[in-house]
């Protein structure tokens, strides 16, 4: 199967690399159009995909995803859109539009699909939530989530919500990354070489999320099960209230979301 690609930024890329990794395409089947940096074409030398200056490549291909800024998506899509054969499913990560809007450009001919990943999906754990054409077709309503969920986990939402999933799934590895450094600051302050602290918090890090999925446990039940009475863990959460740990946490997704 072909795929096409619109955008290789932050974003593309981490999903030309996931599709790649789950060989749901090979290179030879991948049909990538950049914008005018260059950052495609570095990319290309990565990956070695088709590197593509025009959408007549797009005739061939099954699913077309687009990832470039939000405020031009449908400018693009709109000069793309006759190279788009029926049946074509469209994949968008852009925010800023919706299905409607994209439908409207595109014509009820391709099927449209508005997509909010988040950078893991380049090691295919991926958080991704969905929002399918109404109309669209199960067979390919099927295929694309075969294709999406090459990348990571996939949950269908109403359009509504895209956004703050969006924020929550999308913007959330930032602070999660923060969170990793300043605890690697911690360690290194307490005399932890910075490399080993770093690999132990990341561990950390995925067997604490593993956990959650797997028990289903509540966030507050699992925090519980580390803080003994006057133990160290308490004192360590009593240090965090203190700071404002939560309000900060809830303020950088309000704003985020703004
Ligand atoms: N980053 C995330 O974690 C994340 C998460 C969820 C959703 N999104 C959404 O994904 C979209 C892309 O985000 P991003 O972070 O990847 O931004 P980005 O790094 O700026 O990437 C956008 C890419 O679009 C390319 N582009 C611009 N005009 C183009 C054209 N006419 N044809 C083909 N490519 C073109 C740009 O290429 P040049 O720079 O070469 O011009 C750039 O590489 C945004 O709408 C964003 O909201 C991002």
């Amino acid at each position: 199967m072909n795929i096409g690609f619109i955008g290789a930024g932050h974003m593309g890329s981490a999903m030309i690399e996931g599709l790649l990794k789950a060989k749901i395409v090979t290179p030879e089947n991948l049909f990538v159009k950049g914008g005018s940096s260059g950052t495609a074409e570095a990319l290309q030398k990565k990956f070695n995909f088709q590197l593509i200056k025009d959408y007549n490549a797009f005739k061939e291909c099954k699913v077309i995803f687009i990832a470039t800024g939000a405020k031009i998506v449908l400018d693009i899509l709109k000069q793309a859109a006759p190279f788009m054969s029926k049946g074509t499913i469209l994949i968008s990560v852009a925010t800023g539009h919706t299905v409607e809007e994209a439908q409207a450009v595109l014509g009820k001919e391709i099927h449209v699909v508005h997509a909010i990943p988040n950078t893991p999906v380049s090691v295919n754990a991926g958080m991704i939530g969905a929002v399918f054409a109404s109309d669209m077709p199960g067979a390919s309503k099927e295929e694309a989530t075969r294709v999406l969920e090459s990348l990571g986990k996939i949950e269908e939402v109403s359009e509504n919500i895209l956004g703050t999933f969006g924020t929550v799934a999308g913007c959330s590895p930032a602070f999660v990354d923060i969170f990793m450094e300043a605890l690697a600051d911690g360690a290194v302050m307490e005399g932890m070489p910075r490399s080993l602290s770093y690999e132990v918090i990341a561990q950390m890090m995925l067997g604490s999320a593993k956990l959650a999925i797997e028990t289903k446990k509540h966030p507050g039940e699992l925090k519980d099960g580390v803080t003994s009475p006057g133990g160290s863990t308490i004192k360590g959460v009593a240090a965090l209230e203190k700071n404002g740990f939560r309000y900060a946490v809830m303020d950088a997704v309000k704003k985020a979301n703004s």
